[in-house]
């Protein structure tokens, strides 16, 4: 079965997503969910590939994008960087080009987003972001899925970042000027998210009724927030600054007097893998205000949603 390819889609970062088609992915997302735990699978792309390059580990991504074609009746390719012809050389336009001819879609998570843009560019199949420096959309959109789930719409509600201006940061940052919400990232000084990012997505929630703000207190994020959020403090790819980030991020940590200062039915969120006694305690990572183990889950059925629409199923 081949895609459409004079309609491919790309899922990079927010800019791709309009708010009434994640209104629409979320639509599908809880059918599918609903499917899924009544034990239906709902074979919608019989027959198609999802291509998944991971230049980074991965447990969740890999295995919910993996589990998540299989459920769907296709199935997907695991290609480890160093073992394709990518890692010795063969240039990414051109591995793109190749794929395009094989799979029905290619998931890559890299390390400079340029590399996601270029695969994108040269594939005429869809490409999804599986994480790259500098975006993780699937996993904001997930998490934005697990928020509505249990508290409503996020319309009008206060979101804290706490920590630092990372990948997960500026995918929230995008999300909150798209959606119309407030967010506030508390960030130590030379760790914020980049200006123009910021700068783009403030202009653009005017027209929402979001925005976005940072600040230096993570107390100045969490007061009266509805959700709190978190994620570690060295990223893949920055293990060389990980004694400078320890002691930078060491006012960072989320702890139960931060969850006070929100309002009582507040979220922590945390899109994992987590460093217990760093960026967050034991006791709010197994808190009741955590909702980590359904973001992760949630993955799996927010993907699944996006697999169908990137690949041509009517959604
Ligand atoms: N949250 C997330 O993307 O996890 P993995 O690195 O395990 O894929
Ligand atoms: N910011 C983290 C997210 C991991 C899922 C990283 O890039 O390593």
């Amino acid at each position: 079965m081949t895609t459409t390819h004079s309609t491919k889609r790309d899922l990079l970062t927010f800019d791709d997503l309009s708010a009434q088609e994640i209104r629409r992915l979320f639509q599908r997302t809880a059918h599918l969910k609903k499917a899924r735990n009544a034990g239906r699978n709902e074979p919608t792309l019989q027959g198609r590939t999802l291509g998944m390059i991971f230049e980074k580990p991965s447990t969740r991504t890999r295995v919910s994008f993996e589990t998540g074609m299989f459920q769907l009746g296709g199935q997907a390719l695991f290609l480890s960087s160093q073992e394709i012809q990518l890692g010795r050389g063969e240039t990414l336009s051109d591995s793109a080009r190749v794929l395009s001819r094989y799979v029905d879609g290619i998931m890559v998570r890299t390390f400079g987003h340029d590399k996601v843009t270029t695969m994108a560019q040269y594939a005429t199949v869809p490409v999804i972001n599986g994480l790259s420096d500098d975006f993780h959309p699937c996993q904001v959109l997930a998490d934005l899925f697990t928020f509505e789930e249990h508290r409503g719409a996020l319309d009008g509600k206060k979101v804290a970042w706490i920590g630092d201006g990372n990948n997960m940061a500026n995918s929230w940052i995008q999300a909150a000027a798209k959606l119309g919400f407030h967010l506030v990232v508390a960030c130590p000084i030379h760790y914020e998210p980049d200006d123009a990012l910021l700068a783009r997505a403030q202009q653009e929630a005017i027209a929402t009724g979001g925005s976005i703000q940072v600040v230096r207190a993570p107390i100045d994020a969490a007061i009266d927030a509805d959700l709190i959020c978190t994620d570690t403090w060295t990223s893949m790819g920055q293990e060389s600054e990980q004694l400078r980030r320890q002691r930078a991020f060491a006012d960072y940590c989320v702890d139960q007097a931060l969850m006070y200062a929100a309002r009582p039915e507040a979220l922590f969120m945390h899109c994992l893998p987590a460093h217990r006694g760093e960026e967050v305690t034991d006791e709010v990572l197994d808190g009741p205000q955590s909702v980590v183990w359904d973001e992760a889950e949630n993955r799996l059925h927010v993907q699944k949603a996006i697999l169908e629409w990137l690949m041509g199923v009517a959604i």
